[in-house]
């Protein structure tokens, strides 16, 4: 089966749509650029097309590829002090010379949609999430469309980011999974991932994944992005995966459609939870 994130994150923008259209708020996003990175600038575009489709309002906050650290924390302060604004996403890497752990602990954690923030990792890991993750949300949105059975599933998460690997683990433990987490130090990863039910994989090398890795019928979901002689594609080699996996993602419309709809459900419920706050 090939599990189509296309699809799933169609219905889940409608969805958003529908629920933005009916709650008489007015979500808004600001997105953060810094620099020229070709690659950023499509997200960014691709982020803020999302936001059109469901009705959700975007700003676009673009900062030279020579912005300090400071000056990058000045505009994340006003950000945080637009009452309008009730998400904000840091278009990740930042150029070298601006520091990511300061600029990311500096979003409001209220207004931290990309669930980065050390306060929403916290409740992540507590078990009670509020903003988790928008890339790890949308696998878990993706496992529960296709009904695939997640308690007790012998999971082997490969990658160990703290923007990928590690909520991922959070989500599917607090969902029952038992949980494998791999790394470029892990001995034997063939053997450890012939073991699992579910792979997901988030290392950022082409085809690495190949057939004789993967149990027959087990679920794999490829969260790579990768270039291979000018063509996008995943962690997987999917052609030969696929006949041996049960249910497997492509890449590209696998995890990567998804990864903005999580985006849009997290920038709504920021919006929800503003306008229950100043109620109150
Ligand atoms: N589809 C989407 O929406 C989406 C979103 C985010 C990221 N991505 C893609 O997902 C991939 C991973 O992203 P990331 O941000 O998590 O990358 P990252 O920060 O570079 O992490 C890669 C992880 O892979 C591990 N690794 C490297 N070589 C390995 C090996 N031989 N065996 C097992 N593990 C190995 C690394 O281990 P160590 O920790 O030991 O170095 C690290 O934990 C990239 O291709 C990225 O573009 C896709």
């Amino acid at each position: 089966m090939i599990i189509d994130g296309r699809m799933v994150a169609g219905k889940r923008l409608d969805l958003v749509r529908k629920q933005v259209d009916e709650s008489g708020v007015q979500p808004c996003l600001a997105t953060v650029l810094i620099g020229e990175d070709p690659g950023s600038k499509m997200y960014v575009r691709m982020k803020h097309e999302a936001c059109e489709k469901v009705h959700i309002v975007s700003v676009k906050a673009c900062l030279p590829a020579t912005a300090t650290t400071m000056e990058v924390l000045a505009k994340i302060r006003e950000l945080n002090n637009d009452p309008s604004i009730n998400g904000i996403l840091v278009q990740l890497p930042l150029p070298l010379q601006v520091e990511t752990s300061r600029v990311i602990q500096a979003v409001a954690p209220e207004k931290d949609v990309d669930g980065f923030h050390p306060c929403n990792i916290g409740l992540l890991y507590a078990g009670t999430p509020r903003f988790a993750p928008c890339t790890p949300k949308g696998v878990m949105t993706l496992l529960d469309a296709y009904n695939i059975p997640i308690q007790g599933a012998r999971t082997l998460i490969a990658g160990r980011s703290i923007d990928v690997g590690r909520p991922m683990a959070a989500l599917l433990l607090h969902r029952d999974a038992t949980i494998t987490i791999a790394h470029s130090k892990t001995r034997n990863l063939k053997d450890e991932m012939r073991r699992a039910d579910i792979v997901v994989s988030a290392v950022g090398k082409a085809r690495f994944i190949t057939s004789d890795m993967i149990k027959p019928g087990a679920v794999v979901i490829d969260v790579g992005i990768n270039y291979l002689d000018g063509k996008l594609c995943g962690d997987v080699d999917f052609d030969q995966v696929k006949d041996v996996a049960g249910a497997i993602t492509p890449v590209p419309g696998g995890v990567g459609p998804m990864t903005i709809a999580s985006l849009m459900e997290n920038t709504y419920l920021a919006a929800v939870e503003r306008s229950c706050t100043n109620v109150s």
